[in-house]
């Protein structure tokens, strides 16, 4: 187990590791044996498993408690996220706080992630703005390893997908959201799993009304966890 960040460092800092890295196309190579939460991200910073490092500030990870019952898991960090080296922290994030805080789920007691810790972006026609691009299959495969590792640490009671993009990395490419939001999923990554709209969504809609009826639904989606994590408890 990596108890020290320097264990860690020096996990990385072996040829083999990083060329094996490099050959897979994965960050499974870099994933030590028994990780813990502190390992993992320091490692994870020095990530190259795919080519989003390079244009990337930073590898954003996952935050919270690695005791958290909740797991959220989106897509990638946005703009903001990539700056500030945490994800969920712009306007989407602060959507997730506000549905959290309607369900009386505090963020402080979550664990957030994403299923790709780098910031894919091109920049907009004036080359002013870094917009959003939709992360490819390989990219989404080779961070996959660190989302492992992150449920392997953390071990949520409840897992929830944020948008289809977490949804099929996690429960199948033919996973719809639209059809199954709130839904109950058989899975093995947690006893309860859940998919929903990604935040993002509802700050996309075109007028002050279907903005308010989509942020009510992802809040009774969300709502749904609540009995889950009281179940869960009683089993324990
Ligand atoms: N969207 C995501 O999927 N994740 C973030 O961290 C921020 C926006």
């Amino acid at each position: 187990m990596f108890k020290e960040n320097s264990e860690a460092q020096s996990f990385i800092s072996t040829p083999a590791m990083k060329r094996e890295a490099i050959k897979t196309a994965t960050a499974a190579a870099l994933i030590p044996p028994h990780p813990t939460f502190q390992a993992l991200r320091k490692i994870a910073a020095n990530c190259k498993a795919c080519d989003l490092w390079k244009t990337g500030t930073q590898t954003v990870f996952g935050e919270g408690s690695p005791h958290a019952r909740i797991m959220f898991v989106g897509e990638q960090p946005g703009d903001r996220e990539d700056l500030a080296g945490r994800p969920f922290v712009g306007p989407a994030g602060k959507l997730l706080d506000q549905a959290l805080a309607q369900v009386g789920i505090d963020r402080a007691n979550v664990y957030v992630t994403n299923v790709v810790k780098h910031f894919k972006w091109v920049p907009d026609e004036r080359g002013k703005r870094r917009i959003h691009k939709k992360p490819r299959y390989s990219e989404i495969n080779a961070c996959r390893p660190w989302l492992d590792a992150e449920l392997g640490v953390v071990k949520p009671q409840v897992l929830v997908c944020l948008g289809a993009t977490a949804a099929q990395a996690l429960l199948g490419k033919d996973f719809s959201v639209t059809r199954r939001r709130g839904e109950l999923v058989e899975s093995g990554l947690a006893p309860y799993v859940i998919a929903t709209v990604h935040p993002s969504s509802i700050l996309r809609a075109g007028d002050h009304e279907s903005r308010r009826l989509q942020m009510e639904s992802f809040v009774e989606d969300l709502r749904k966890i609540v009995p889950l994590l009281k179940k869960s408890r009683k089993a324990a």
